[in-house]
């Protein structure tokens, strides 16, 4: 009854195993994996996977990282691409300024498009904001991204940052690190966020938590991220399992 909001099985460290992966995952009670795309490559891709696997949906669009390599026509492409009916959102797109692969004015610019985009489609975001937290929400007052809807995933704000982005109608979504010791910002925020915005994601196959930290992720880790919500919000793992599955299917329309 789990369900990991944000993974990427894409990834070709999964290459050698995928059958195996997804089969364990359902063994360890994962229900739904949404698979997010990061460029036009793993967006066709992630469309693959939901295509082969029953459990897995989609969303397509072009992380930060590589928003220099969108041109005029990129937007036209994801629309085509999320024709198909497991695509449900659009992502993860954002601001990444931890990295700055991609100049800060364009990543700006392809950010904007790109919940215009979602807002044409009537699909939710899912957006990347790393060391970008300013930019971020000025850019979500500036689009209306309430009219739109959305997630912030593998969250790493302030407790105040979740609440204005649940303000505008966002979910919040918790990842590995929320497991770490150094995770006391983390808590905070997962302490005052409403039950009903949250959401679990592993972002597989990266952000592995606790006790697998520095070995691949992979969805059925969420069970972890699930634990540890349930520890710091005093409910049941079941509790925190069944409530964070039912919003991810409101949010992703499943
Ligand atoms: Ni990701």
């Amino acid at each position: 009854m789990l369900f990991d909001t944000h993974a990427h099985l894409d990834d070709d460290r999964f290459d050698k195993d995928r059958d195996e992966v997804v089969n364990q995952c359902k063994l360890d009670g994962v229900e739904l994996i949404l698979n997010a795309g990061s460029n036009m490559e793993t967006s066709v891709k992630a469309i693959a996977l939901a295509k082969k696997y029953e459990l897995i949906y989609a969303a397509v669009g072009v992380h930060p990282h590589d928003a220099a390599e969108m041109d005029e026509e990129t937007a036209g492409v994801l629309a085509a691409l999320a024709e198909n009916k497991k695509v449900r959102a659009i992502g993860e797109i954002g601001l990444d300024y931890h990295y700055d692969f991609s100049p800060r004015d364009v990543q700006k610019k392809r950010f904007i498009e790109q919940v215009d985009l979602a807002r044409q489609l009537g699909l939710p975001v899912i957006i990347h904001d790393r060391e970008a937290h300013g930019d971020v929400i000025d850019i979500f007052k500036k689009i209306r991204i309430k009219e739109v809807g959305g997630v912030l995933h593998s969250f790493s704000g302030s407790a105040e940052m979740a609440l204005e982005c649940i303000k505008l109608g966002l979910y919040i979504s918790i990842s590995g690190p929320v497991t770490f010791n150094n995770a006391r910002k983390t808590v905070e925020a997962v302490k005052q966020v409403p039950m009903e915005m949250l959401l679990i994601e592993t972002d597989s196959p990266y952000l592995t938590p606790v006790p697998y930290r520095g070995k691949r992720n992979y969805p059925g880790y969420v069970r972890f991220v699930a634990e540890k919500i349930a520890e710091i919000k005093g409910l049941s793992y079941e509790e925190v399992a069944r409530q964070t599955l039912e919003n991810g299917k409101r949010l992703f329309g499943i």
